[in-house]
């Protein structure tokens, strides 16, 4: 299994780049932080308190979180049902960062993601800690990141599209939050990994941040 492993904080572009990469390369797309988005979702749904460690571990061993194709688009089911667009409101991306700061949590998470990466020949993954617990031995690693105005502009513009309109001040503010919570935690906080090649992508178009990223992993996995 060849794994291209892709980090960084939220609104950095990850996802957008990681399904570009898997498409171009023909591997298959792990959106980490959505498993993170659907145990919260599951947790709210259930009235777990976001601190209650021990309950939220026991959820996260029981729920059955799976990604479908759709096309050129990706669904995640939770128990069966699907939650793609449940899982992408401002109350889900803050409760997600809360719950993944427990270790028992990350390690159900994590054992999930190996799975589900063992059972195909090529993998994108992106999240906070593929390229440094997760897949280690990434053949090619990332760390995607932007100035936080920056992230905060892309992700309200997202936001806009899915008709949720939120003030550019709290956009930033909960970018603010949630990057300080990410690189916080004890377990896996978010950081650089030592191999890893960092793309700092402020004034990038998508586009542009694309082809770099995939002549950088057609250099680095001998593809060209
Ligand atoms: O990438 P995202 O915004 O969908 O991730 C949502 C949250 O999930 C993020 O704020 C922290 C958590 N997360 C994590 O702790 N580890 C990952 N590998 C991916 C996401």
């Amino acid at each position: 299994m060849t794994v291209v492993a892709i980090d960084g904080p939220a609104g950095s572009g990850k996802s957008t780049l990681a399904r570009g990469l898997a498409r171009a390369l023909g591997f298959v797309f792990l959106d980490t932080g959505a498993m993170y988005r659907a145990l919260a979702l599951a947790a709210q749904r259930a009235g777990i308190d976001p601190d209650d460690a021990e309950r939220l571990a026991q959820l996260a061993q029981q729920v059955d979180i799976r990604f479908e194709a759709d096309g050129e688009a990706q669904r995640v089911l939770l128990d069966g049902e699907d939650v793609s667009e449940a899982i992408r409101t401002p109350e889900i991306s803050d409760l997600a960062s809360r719950i993944a700061v427990h270790a028992g949590v990350r390690r159900a998470m994590v054992a999930l993601q190996r799975a589900l990466a063992s059972a195909a020949h090529g993998v994108v993954a992106e999240g906070r800690d593929t390229t440094t617990v997760v897949f280690p031995d990434a053949a090619v690693k990332l760390y995607l990141d932007a100035s936080p105005q920056e992230r905060a502009r892309r992700r309200q513009h997202q936001l806009q599209q899915q008709g949720i309109d939120a003030p550019y001040e709290q956009v930033l503010q909960a970018i603010l939050e949630r990057d300080a919570r990410d690189a916080a935690r004890a377990d896996s906080p978010l950081r650089i990994a030592d191999d890893a090649l960092v793309i700092q992508n402020d004034g990038w178009s998508k586009e542009q941040t694309f082809e770099y990223a995939l002549q950088l992993c057609r250099e680095r996995l001998g593809m060209l």
